[in-house]
């Protein structure tokens, strides 16, 4: 008989930020699991965020796309709300929303600071705490927070964003440790370099820079696609990972092995 422990048959999942990148191709993946799956992103990016929801439609599983900004705290859980309303319930939230600034540290801004770390650890905070509410109430949920390998190690040019990162998977940590006990796992991913549109756009390197400087750093000697972190966040959702929680599972081709 085959082993039944990954699949997402029936389950319903939020991913934030799916317009584009890493949250495109999680929500996508977890619709070829079995997922229902709720596209969500700021409103500027509802247009791509539908595309999102065609991919996920073509799966042939149920989907819708709701505008969620999650620098506006008081507006998650209502939106979490109709998304419980639309689909009955909530399982699995992908807490993907996140923007990076890269800069020396002497030259970073309290605007910097504040729009890093309010979208990447609070508005990731009050995602996981609205989220939990009708898992709690049902005794089962998953919580899996995009960190970066940059939340287990360091690097130049990016205090702010190295700073959130390191918050997600201290969060994470604190939040598995609450919600265990309502069968709600809260785990993290830490992806490596990938390449996706916010990504590119923010490194301004020659493709000889970049190669040159993945040589020495990355073991995989390349950037990942989006779709190579699929995996990581199936288990983490799926029945196989019940005892897995508090953790981080870093995606990284090998960047924190050396
Ligand atoms: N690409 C990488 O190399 C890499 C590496 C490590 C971690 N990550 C993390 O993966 C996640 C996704 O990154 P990506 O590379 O796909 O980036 P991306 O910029 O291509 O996509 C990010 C998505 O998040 C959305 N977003 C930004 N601010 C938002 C807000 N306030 N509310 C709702 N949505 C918002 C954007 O509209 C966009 O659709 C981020 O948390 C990022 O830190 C990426």
């Amino acid at each position: 008989m085959p082993y039944s422990g990954f699949s997402l048959d029936g389950k319903v999942a939020l991913v934030t930020g799916a317009a584009r990148g890493i949250g495109a191709a999680l929500a996508a993946g977890l619709a070829e699991a079995g997922a229902n799956v709720a596209v969500s992103d700021m409103t500027t990016r509802l247009e791509l965020a539908r595309d999102t929801q065609s991919r996920v439609e073509a799966a042939g599983v149920k989907s819708a796309t709701y505008p969620l900004d999650v620098l506006d705290i008081n507006s998650i859980s209502p939106v979490i709300g109709r998304i419980v309303d639309d689909f009955g319930k909530l399982d699995i939230l992908i807490n993907n929303a996140g923007i990076r600034i890269r800069k020396p540290a002497l030259e970073v801004t309290e605007a910097d600071w504040d729009a890093t770390l309010d979208t990447n650890l609070k508005g990731l905070f009050f995602c996981a705490q609205a989220a939990a509410r009708p898992m709690i109430a049902q005794g089962w949920g998953r919580i899996i927070n995009i960190g970066s390998q940059f939340s287990a190690v360091g690097s130049v040019d990016r205090a702010p964003y190295i700073a959130s990162k390191h918050g997600v998977a201290g969060l994470t940590r604190a939040l598995a440790a609450e919600w265990a006990q309502f069968g709600v796992t809260v785990n993290a991913i830490g992806p490596g370099p990938t390449e996706t549109p916010g990504m590119l756009a923010a490194d301004d390197r020659t493709p000889e820079q970049v190669q040159a400087d993945l040589d020495y750093r990355m073991p995989l000697g390349r950037r990942m696609q989006p779709h190579e972190l699929t995996g990581a966040a199936l288990y983490l959702a799926s029945p196989a990972a019940n005892a897995t929680t508090g953790h981080l599972l870093l995606v990284d081709g090998g960047w924190t092995a050396l």
